[in-house]
């Protein structure tokens, strides 16, 4: 470090379970880029604060996790698309005393598909399982990457009701329909599907079931968990057994924070090197 390091952050409650500090500071290291990349565990009562003590002390940016990425937005001057149709944030860039949000969550799975499967949502026919943070940051760049059309699975089908209105306001010709977790009407639909992804927590637990059916699954169906840890989860494992390719969380969470990482030094990321401190 020198007297000239900027700083970096990532504000959450609770934050040690992060990857990000790792993965960002051997990206600085590897690019001798003189950042530093620090973790914050920050309670909500304290979010206007902290955020404020971050700008004071000269910090470049920071990430923003759980369960600040909503509460964030009224506290920044700018927001990018992705960011204020989803109304969350995970990416700050403070530039000139201003603060600008971003989410790379979104572009990241978008980003993932394409440098693991060379594949693009455009024109494909699309299903999501799970209507909260996690799903709406897909869901919505789903239909900004012009998807022909979106199913949203949710258990608490209100909920799914919910998002399917929000973007259809926002994207009139794409056709979305939302469905409760199991049913013919939705069997019927997954289909007919190109890609099928899991962004609800069933998963994050040992011995958790898988949130579809196996007999949903079909040879042709491409499968995404965005879950992570562990690696393999029930769904894939379903979806693996009908001979579906499948992927797990993990590329988005690099890509995710690869995009974080250009938006704050204008340079591109070493991503294998990034991979690398993630597994
Ligand atoms: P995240 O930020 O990870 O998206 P979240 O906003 O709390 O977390 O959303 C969790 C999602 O997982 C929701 O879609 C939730 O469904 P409900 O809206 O019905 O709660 C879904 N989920 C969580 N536990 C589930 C379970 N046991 N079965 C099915 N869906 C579940």
């Amino acid at each position: 470090m020198t007297g000239k390091t900027r700083g970096v952050a990532i504000i959450g409650h609770p934050v040690s379970h992060s990857l990000s500090p790792q993965m960002h500071q051997a990206a600085f290291d590897a690019l001798e880029l003189d950042y530093c990349y620090l973790p914050f565990d920050l309670f909500p009562k304290d979010l206007k604060k902290g955020v404020l003590a971050l700008k004071l002390l000269g910090f470049r940016g920071f990430n923003v996790t759980v369960p600040h990425k909503t509460k964030i937005v009224p506290l920044l001057d700018q927001i990018s698309r992705e960011a204020s149709l989803i109304g969350a944030v995970n990416t700050v860039l403070i530039e000139k005393g201003k603060l600008k949000g971003f989410n790379t969550d979104g572009p990241g799975f978008i980003e993932s598909l394409k440098r693991e499967w060379h594949y693009s949502v455009h024109k494909k026919h699309v299903v999501i399982l799970g209507a909260g943070g996690a799903a709406k940051a897909v869901a919505a760049q789903i239909c900004l990457e012009k998807a022909a059309s979106l199913g949203i699975v949710n258990r608490t089908v209100s909920k799914g009701e919910m998002l399917k209105k929000q973007l259809q306001k926002s994207f009139p010709s794409i056709k979305i329909a939302a469905f409760p977790s199991k049913g013919e009407a939705l069997k019927d639909f997954i289909r007919q599907s190109d890609l099928l992804i899991n962004a609800t927590s069933l998963g994050l637990h040992p011995g958790d079931p898988s949130p579809c059916p196996p007999d949903y699954f079909f040879k042709g169906l491409k499968v995404v968990d965005l879950i992570y840890n562990p690696p393999m989860t029930a769904f894939l494992r379903g979806a693996g057994k009908k001979g579906c390719q499948t992927l797990n969380g993990l590329s988005m969470l690099l890509y995710q924070g690869a995009l974080a990482f250009k938006i704050w030094t204008g340079e591109m990321p070493p991503v294998r090197l990034m991979a690398g401190t993630l597994r």
